[in-house]
């Protein structure tokens, strides 16, 4: 889900020194800006500036905001590059209203054309809700927020204050919002985090919900503004635990997010794009393997022949490529050293460039013709997962553009949904593999390049040795390894390849193999090949990938905590490869 953090403090002590700690441990949500706006003598006093919060708030000098209330903002740039006038508070025309916001407001663009008589000072979607305010705005903040969130179509947690009002207003729907409730103070925060320091009692907003909070009270309302009668809830999570939601490592939150991510990246807008010659898709490490699983869907779905090449070799290879053709470049960090040097002899050779990219205006971004951003919020955990997942939905509706034909990518949340379910069973499968020291993993067509990933997690987490291998290629060679302390992770789904995939367990059952297979719900007679089975839901052929890489995924996290890995920074891995 696009992230960003948000903070708020109302009571009886100076809000800025509580306000910038409060920020930075929301930091993990968004942190390409920072901002803060406090109210002080009926006047609101904002600061704001790109960067993260010890930088930002270090360099203006946010604790020098005068005022008892106040609130925070870490942003994760979606409409609008990161710069200081797109960072968040905004101010309302009149500057007397103040907000901050995290989601997307879908239909700003139509909003903005109705606030004739706003000033719009940034390029973001969320400054409308500022000037929307000051439209509804009769002497009630509440009723200003109820008309203004009737008028909004998207997701939002909203923070407002008003200059002449000593209270904040929030909003929320589909993006997380609590309240803390201390004794003559109260706070907000995007999850529990941003308080949790300084109170155990909160209440979490639900959707189509708002609340007034003042030092001594804290009302919520429903849309109609009829009272809810809410009870604080206790919080049993430390810093570190909120920060984590609860989850013992953020690798496994992000595996968890995948189907909330899914259903943001459904509204990615694909740019004009003229069919192209040919398409090169280079990019290291997972984002490369997206790029493989990119090449079976364009070349099926558009017919466009494509080339994939690991970053770090396209420029000693001497690709043939030039004008007509396209350059996908697909990077999580868009900072990735061999990415972007790829990028730059792609340009110099006069092929279009596109970039698939999670961090917005980050250099490959930047130096790209077009951008497509992904839509996996901040990934922490160095060993990606939702990051791989979005950037298939960016590839394969790249694909349905070039190719006019339509996949069910709607009906892969739930489905994703289903695998994650099923994380009690992986773990135990987990449970008896976490001890062997070679995995062999192999898929055929689309799973293919998922048996690539699956190998890459397993080593990167856990340090087993894995090896990825086409099906096919295990006669050829790697066959040799099979032994009875060798085990295969065999991604033998329904489709039009599964007969050979099962003539490929069979294979590797006769040498005393063991076989881990992941098949479709349903299909019993995979019992008689396989040792254990993890099954995912049956859909179509080209949408395997997004289950079985979860399965995967939930499979090398479960292996490495039985190992007692450093899950979320493996060694010798860095999240971002900036040197080549
Ligand atoms: C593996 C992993 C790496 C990255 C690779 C590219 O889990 O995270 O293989 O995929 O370093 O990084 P980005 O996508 O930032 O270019």
């Amino acid at each position: 889900m696009p992230m960003c953090g948000i903070a708020g403090y109302i009571g009886r002590k100076e809000a800025a020194q509580i306000l910038l700690k409060s920020i930075r441990n929301l930091e993990y949500r968004g942190y390409d800006s920072v901002g803060m706006a406090t109210l002080s003598e009926g006047e609101l006093h904002v600061k704001k500036g790109t960067g993260k919060v010890s930088e930002v708030g270090e360099k203006l000098n946010f604790t020098t905001l005068p005022g008892k209330l106040g609130f925070a903002h870490t942003r994760w740039a979606t409409h609008g590059e990161p710069s200081e006038r797109n960072a968040h508070p905004h101010l309302s025309t009149s500057g007397k209203i103040a907000i901050v916001h995290n989601g997307i407001i879908e239909n700003y663009l139509e909003l903005k054309e109705e606030l004739t008589d706003a000033s719009f000072r940034s390029e973001t979607d969320s400054e409308v809700i500022a000037h929307l305010l000051e439209k509804n705005y009769k002497g009630s903040l509440k009723d200003a927020l109820l008309k203004t969130i009737e008028k909004l179509n998207g997701t939002y947690a909203i923070c407002a204050m008003h200059a002449e009002k000593e209270e904040i207003a929030v909003a929320r729907n589909g993006s997380p919002l609590a309240i803390g409730i201390g004794e003559n103070e109260n706070f907000v925060g995007s999850d529990v985090s941003a308080f949790v320091e300084y109170t155990k009692e909160a209440i979490y907003l639900d959707d189509f919900e708002i609340g007034i909070i003042t030092p001594d009270s804290v009302k919520v309302f429903n849309n109609e503004g009829r009272e809810l009668h809410k009870p604080p809830m206790r919080i049993n999570w430390d810093l570190e635990q909120a920060q984590k939601q609860g989850y013992a490592h953020f690798m496994l939150k992000e595996i968890h997010e995948q189907p909330q991510i899914i259903r943001d990246s459904l509204s990615i807008q694909i740019p004009p794009l003229q069919k192209p010659n040919k398409i090169f898709m280079v990019a290291c490490g997972t984002a490369g393997y997206a790029g493989l699983v990119g090449k079976y869907i364009m070349e099926k779905a558009a017919g466009i022949p494509v080339e994939v090449a690991p970053a770090s070799e396209f420029r000693y290879s001497s690709p043939i490529i030039g004008e007509g053709d396209l350059f996908i470049s697909i990077s999580q960090s868009g900072e990735t050293a061999d990415t972007l040097a790829a990028l730059r002899l792609a340009k110099e050779k006069g092929a279009k460039t596109l970039g698939i990219i999670n961090v917005q205006d980050s250099t490959i971004a930047r130096e790209s013709d077009t951008v497509i951003y992904t839509r996996a919020g901040p990934e922490i955990g160095v060993a990606s997962t939702k990051a791989f997942t979005s950037q298939l939905i960016a590839l394969y509706k790249i694909a349905e553009k070039f190719s006019g034909q339509q996949y069910p990518l709607d009906s892969l949340a739930q489905k994703v949904q289903a695998v994650l379910d099923s994380e009690g069973q992986i773990s135990k499968i987990a449970e008896k593999y976490f001890k062997v020291y070679n995995f062999l993993y192999i898929g055929r067509g689309f799973n293919y390049p998922i048996a690539l990933e699956g190998a890459l997690k397993l080593k990167e987490i856990s340090y087993i040795h894995a090896e990825g291998y086409a099906s096919g290629e295990m006669k050829h060679g790697p066959i040799a390894l099979v032994c009875d302390e060798v085990p295969t992770i065999a991604i033998a789904p329904e489709d039009s390849v599964y007969k050979k995939s099962v003539s490929n367990m069979q294979e590797i059952k006769a040498r005393k193999g063991k076989i881990i297979a992941v098949a479709t719900e349903g299909d019993s007679s995979i019992v008689q090949h396989a040792t254990n089975v993890i099954y995912v839901p049956q859909t179509q052929e080209e949408l395997y990938p997004f289950l079985s890489v979860v399965a995967l995924q939930l499979f090398a996290y479960h292996v490495a905590s039985l190992r007692d890995c450093d899950i979320d920074k493996p060694r010798n891995l860095a999240k971002s490869v900036t040197v080549e």
